[in-house]
């Protein structure tokens, strides 16, 4: 008989199941409601995240999608830009949300070999004072940078891409769905990672679990946003069911 053949699927990290004591733990979570601040898990879960990337608060979200965009829509208004990466995932594969969701338009630029946007093509596309121009609001970043071959940005180069934003009054968001991954080679906390950050977004295993810093801002600035109507696709909305308050 031929003997079985093991494999590893290396085809991505989101073909990973749960292990035995994942899923007990899964079944025996304390549950309660989540709106009433009353559900000791995700509590736990917010605290830790908070305090593993240093941050004030932290907000359970569903997936890494439902992450990116009620990040953007906390940083954006109707009419304004965000600076994003060809290859970013929040540019390339959550079905447009900028344009479709939020109401504002993309200004892509090519990723450097190593992931990075360059700083330089960041400081140019930031919009001048102008009527006719978008505002630039918010530089989206990957950490690691999935579609560059997963790379991991540096800690250095996140502080000077932090810098560069907040000088220019824009709102610095990274798309951390591999962020403690990003953190070995660096030899770096996630606290150190996500420090110039308004806005974190941590993923485990990209689709189980992602939180969001700053909680407070985000809710506030969710909450002013003005109401519109939703014709979207039936998967997109039912995916952001809180985002238009
Ligand atoms: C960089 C990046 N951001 C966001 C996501 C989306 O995560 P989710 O599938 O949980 O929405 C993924 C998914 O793999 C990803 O690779």
């Amino acid at each position: 008989m031929q003997p079985k053949m093991e494999f590893i699927d290396l085809r991505s990290d989101t073909v990973t199941k749960p292990t035995p004591e994942m899923r007990a733990a899964m079944a025996a979570a304390e549950v309660g409601d989540d709106v009433y601040g009353e559900d000791p898990t995700v509590n736990e879960l917010e605290a830790v995240a908070a305090l593993m990337t240093g941050k004030a608060a932290a907000l359970f979200v569903a997936s890494g999608t439902m992450g990116n965009v009620s990040a953007m829509m906390a940083h954006t208004q109707r009419g304004a830009e965000v600076i994003c990466g060809y290859q970013s995932h929040v540019f390339r594969n959550e079905q447009g949300q900028l344009a479709q969701l939020c109401g504002v338009q993309a200004h892509p630029l090519p990723e450097a070999a190593n992931g990075t946007l360059p700083l330089d093509l960041v400081a140019g596309a930031i919009q001048g004072d102008d009527q006719h121009h978008p505002i630039t609001s918010v530089l989206a970043l990957e950490n690691t940078q999935n579609m560059c071959g997963g790379l991991p940005v540096g800690v250095d180069y996140m502080r000077a891409a932090g810098t560069l934003a907040h000088a220019h009054g824009l709102k610095l968001h990274v798309d951390g769905a591999r962020l403690m991954n990003s953190t070995s080679p660096h030899n770096t906390e996630p606290a150190g990672a996500a420090s110039p950050l308004e806005r974190q977004k941590v993923t485990e295993s990209a689709s189980a679990t992602s939180c969001a810093a700053d909680t407070f801002n985000a809710t506030a600035a969710l909450n002013k946003r003005a109401p519109s109507t939703c014709s979207l696709r039936p998967c997109a909305c039912a995916s952001v069911p809180a985002a238009r308050m």
